[in-house]
């Protein structure tokens, strides 16, 4: 018999709904808050930034929502994703695991993100929007909302991050081919842009800081809307595709994960994959379910669960999530998506509820472990993914030294092919380990 290594799915297998956890939660959520009156938030409040139809999907109490047909049709331009068994790394680990991997780097973009950025882009054109503003950290929301926005014919605008916009200029490229605007943030664009580089003019930038110049873009033109590529709980709902596949694929290979890991930066591949396992967990009987953090900016390990906002210049609504405070601008570590002060509101629920687990590594070893992957597996791995994979290679070692068998799942969000600086900086010996930088995180928490 041979050996499989890969599972596929026929497009007919592609999953027709999204589903949503927030009807089955044990405890609900605390609601948002305005920024101004801190009453919770009314979904009409959110009509400067959002179309109705992702306002709806945010607080939606339905269990499945059905993905309109324009979106699965450009769905089936890569999805279903593959999974993979790493059987190669497996045998390089000499360990008696089973790791499986959801490979989300197929798409045109190289990420999870079109999983979102498509049908975000798509209710927006039906509400008449003729323009939307975002931030991007490692540049893969960005490239994936300009793909998306190219499809149904909305013009861009991307606030990518400063320290990512110097260290990823192709990133830029592939988002100029797909007809999009990028400035670096902070940018002299937005009055939060200007406010921060008159305080710090070398700010290398933060997500925090991105977010609020594509919101105050947004709400200062009628025809512009914001989109966001991770952390709300529409993001997460469209991301379930993932975890959905990854159920039949696993069928397919007859095997249970014991437990599932994802990569976490504000969230959207790890409850993309996790959240179908979750609804499991809720009915009684579920895997182990771990987000991966880096160690330089650990919202979920080393944060305060508490309202604050989702962005440096207070203009977001207030969440209540893990957060290091909305002030925090984290180091410049090369897994620039992953440099988020705070977390998704229904994921850091369901941390503080136990159904979720939560570990945070440093660069050098996650590094170590994507080459590990790439010299077995092939794929160079995102330099966010490699969180996951560290974490699931850590897995596997414990079963070897445990001498039992047992079956990872991880999700590979994206290809590291635009992260080839990084890739550089490591294999000459300069990429730095970064400290975790507790006093700065204690003086943003103050804020909050
Ligand atoms: C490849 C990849 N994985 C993971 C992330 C982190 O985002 P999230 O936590 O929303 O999945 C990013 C963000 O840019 C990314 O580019």
């Amino acid at each position: 018999m041979p050996e499989h290594s890969k599972f596929l799915l026929a497009d007919s297998q592609i999953p027709s709904v999204w589903v949503n956890v927030l009807p089955s939660l044990p405890e609900p959520m605390d609601p948002p808050l305005h920024p101004g009156t801190r009453a919770p938030l009314a979904p009409q409040d959110l009509m400067p930034l959002f179309p109705m139809e992702l306002i709806e999907q945010e607080f939606s109490p339905k269990p499945f929502v059905d993905i309109p047909g324009e979106v699965m049709d450009i769905y089936r331009l890569w999805r279903a994703t593959p999974l993979y068994r790493a059987r190669r790394l497996e045998k390089l680990l000499d360990t008696p695991a089973h790791i499986y991997y959801k490979y989300e780097g197929t798409s045109p973009a190289g990420s999870h993100k079109p999983n979102t950025a498509v049908p975000q882009a798509y209710y927006n054109k039906r509400a008449g929007i003729k323009r939307l503003a975002t931030e991007t950290g490692a540049g893969q929301w960005g490239s994936a909302l300009s793909l998306a926005c190219q499809l149904f014919g909305l013009e861009c605008t991307v606030y990518m991050v400063r320290v990512s916009y110097d260290q990823k200029p192709y990133r830029r490229m592939m988002m100029h081919t797909w007809g999009a605007e990028v400035f670096p943030s902070p940018s002299e664009h937005t009055n939060a842009g200007r406010g921060v580089l008159a305080a710090a003019p070398d700010s290398p930038g933060s997500l925090g800081i991105a977010i609020s110049e594509a919101v105050e873009d947004a709400a200062t033109h009628d025809d512009t809307n914001y989109a966001l590529g991770s952390v709300l709980n529409h993001v997460m709902l469209h991301q379930t595709v993932i975890g959905q596949e990854a159920k039949l694929q696993m069928e397919q290979a007859g095997e249970e994960p014991e437990v599932v890991i994802g990569c976490f930066g504000g969230g959207s591949n790890f409850g993309g994959l996790a959240l179908p396992y979750v609804l499991d967990r809720l009915a009684g009987k579920g895997p182990r379910i771990v987000a991966v953090e880096p160690a330089a900016c650990p919202s979920l390990t080393k944060g305060t669960l508490a309202y604050d906002y989702g962005d440096t210049a207070k203009l977001t609504p207030l969440i209540k999530m893990y957060t290091l405070g909305h002030d925090f601008v984290p180091p410049g570590i090369h897994a620039g998506g992953l440099r988020y002060h705070g977390a998704s509101p229904l994921l850091s629920h369901l941390l503080k509820l136990g159904q979720i687990e939560a570990k945070s590594y440093r660069q050098l070893p996650v590094f170590e472990a994507a080459l590990s992957f790439a010299r077995t597996e092939g794929i160079l791995p995102a330099p966010e993914s490699s969180h996951a994979i560290r974490a699931a290679v850590d897995e596997a070692l414990l079963a070897r030294e445990e001498g039992r068998q047992r079956v990872i799942l991880f999700c590979l969000s994206g290809h590291g092919h635009f992260d080839l600086s990084s890739y550089e900086s490591y294999l000459t010996g300069k990429l730095q380990d970064y400290e975790y930088p507790g006093q700065d995180v204690a003086r943003a928490l103050a804020e909050v």
